[in-house]
């Protein structure tokens, strides 16, 4: 099959979050099914023009009143066959930040920013003369895509075109005044057919969600928790209208980056037989960070955008978080790394101040999550909801029991602690408060000082597990087949 992804971000080019490593991992997985894969996206400022190959010419897109001239740049994804076209303008693109900076975290202008790359997907395609039978868009920014396919008229050489949309975060929704429709170049008409009508406001994500041929999210039990109020964020309704056509795959791992017995970015390799080794990564992890180098006291990681999906208002929150009395209270080391919310980043610069055993690093540090990882004895993921998560998979692999809220995608890969038997992967609480995160803390670094055996066992447990792209790459292309078959 021939599929063109399109995306706001994809691994090494552009990355806020998980989205950017789904999408680069699932395209080279299907490549190695046979498939000619595609990826397109903005040629955002940083990424650098000269590294890229120039498809000469410029490309007129047609986007709403506007007939924009872009250039267009191409490249492989680094060690596959997987082609990456990058839309180049200057003016909609050639600025830092993907969707925004700190100050003006959402662009004014992103309707019409991803208005083009909706469009501009499609005149690629004619460009190079090469036609997709899927399109498989992923998250709001690339949300126009499928609902172009169904809803624009000019886009009829696509008639055998399927669409794909995948949800990876409901949270984010790509909602803005009307008066920005005319950017996406669909009439009125289509404002209300397409599902864009959000309380007189326009919604990408909507839109995509009624106009896709089949929708996917990234794991099993979001796919059931978006369905529900709690978790749908307003979408609940429509969601269980297309139940039918929604698919929940969970996300995969790319064992070729996080992997402990092949990562260059940490000091000491290690495999499940050579887990003792695993210590040594912990003492630099400690050196790194300016904590005590005590093989004797547990160190509880943290990789995260500071953003409140991800539980950091129960854990940081002034005067009411709980990291304060964890570390405080527990015998333990504490390490974070992330970066996001102000008021958040300011917290843990305080507590980096006040507590010996709590050290953060705000910003983002690649290989510091590769010590991470392989440094800490557990990995710490609260989250309010997780749509699947790859931290507490990357976790496992490295034999770092991961503690996480029983959501989403945390409860479709840790299964949690039996004292009794010794049994389980990892530590799982409930609600989402400062008290429980405390509790199951604490639980855990009981566990790690009583039960050695059951620690070790669960860490081998852990590292068994398998989240390779290959049986999710299956997945998806069964959800194309039937997209093409309902046509
Ligand atoms: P989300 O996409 O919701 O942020 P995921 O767990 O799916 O959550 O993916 C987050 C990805 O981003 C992981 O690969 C994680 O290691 C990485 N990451 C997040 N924050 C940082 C940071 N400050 N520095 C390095 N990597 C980070
Ligand atoms: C989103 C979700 C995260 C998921 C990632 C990749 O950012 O928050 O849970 O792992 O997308 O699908």
């Amino acid at each position: 099959m021939n599929i063109l992804m399109v995306t706001s971000e994809a691994v090494p080019f552009a990355k806020t979050g998980g989205l950017a490593d789904a999408v680069s991992a699932l395209s080279i997985a299907l490549s190695k099914l046979g498939h000619d894969v595609r990826i397109v996206l903005p040629r955002y400022y940083r990424i650098d023009r000269s590294a890229l190959e120039l498809i000469p010419g410029p490309m007129g897109v047609h986007c709403g009143y506007q007939e924009i001239w872009t250039g267009l740049y191409t490249t492989k994804l680094p060690g596959s066959d997987v082609p990456v076209y990058f839309i180049d303008h200057e003016q909609t693109y050639g600025r830092d930040g993907i969707y925004g900076v700190p100050g003006e975290t959402d662009f004014n202008d992103n309707p019409q920013r991803f208005s083009l790359l909706g469009h501009a997907a499609f005149q690629l395609c004619r460009k190079i003369n090469w036609m997709p039978d899927i399109v498989h868009a992923h998250d709001w920014a690339a949300a126009l895509a499928p609902i172009l396919l169904k809803f624009h008229g000019e886009y009829h050489d696509f008639s055998s075109t399927a669409s794909v949309f995948t949800i990876h975060n409901m949270g984010y929704q790509g909602v803005y005044g009307k008066h920005q429709y005319p950017h996406t170049g669909l009439s009125w008409d289509s404002f209300y057919a397409a599902g864009f009508e959000d309380w007189d406001r326009m919604n990408f994500l909507k839109a995509a969600l009624v106009s896709s041929d089949k929708l996917t999210t990234v794991s099993p039990t979001y796919a059931q928790e978006i369905q529900r109020p709690e978790y749908g964020f307003r979408m609940d309704g429509i969601l269980r209208y297309r139940s039918q056509d929604l698919i929940g795959i969970l996300n995969g791992v790319d064992t070729e980056i996080w992997n402990p017995a092949k990562d260059k970015l940490i000091p000491v390799r290690y495999t499940a037989k050579t887990l003792d080794k695993k210590a040594e990564n912990k003492k630099a992890l400690q050196k790194r960070m300016g904590l005590e180098e005590n093989p004797n006291i547990p160190i509880v990681g943290m990789i995260t955008r500071l953003a409140d999906q991800k539980g950091v208002s129960e854990l940081f929150g002034p005067a009411y978080g709980s990291a304060y009395r964890i570390c405080t209270e527990i015998d333990l080391q504490m390490v974070i790394l992330g970066s996001g919310e102000d008021w958040c980043e300011k917290e843990l610069s305080t507590l980096n101040r006040e507590l010996p055993n709590f050290s953060a690093y705000i910003g983002y540090d690649e290989d510091l999550s590769h010590l991470i990882e392989a440094g800490s004895d557990f990995f710490l993921m609260p989250s309010r909801y997780e749509p699947c998560g790859l931290n507490q998979m990357y976790s496992l692999i490295y034999g770092t029991l991961p503690i996480v809220r029983r959501t989403g995608g945390l409860v479709d890969t840790v299964q949690n602690y039996n004292e009794q038997t010794g049994e389980g992967t990892g530590f799982i609480l409930d609600n989402l408060t400062p008290q429980s995160i405390y509790d199951t803390v604490g639980w855990a670094a009981y566990a790690w000082y009583n039960k050695p055996k059951h620690i070790r066992a669960m860490q081998l447990q852990g590292m068994k597990q398998k989240f390779g792209w290959d049986i999710s790459a299956k997945k998806y292309e069964d959800v194309y087949k039937s997209a093409l078959l309902e046509k």
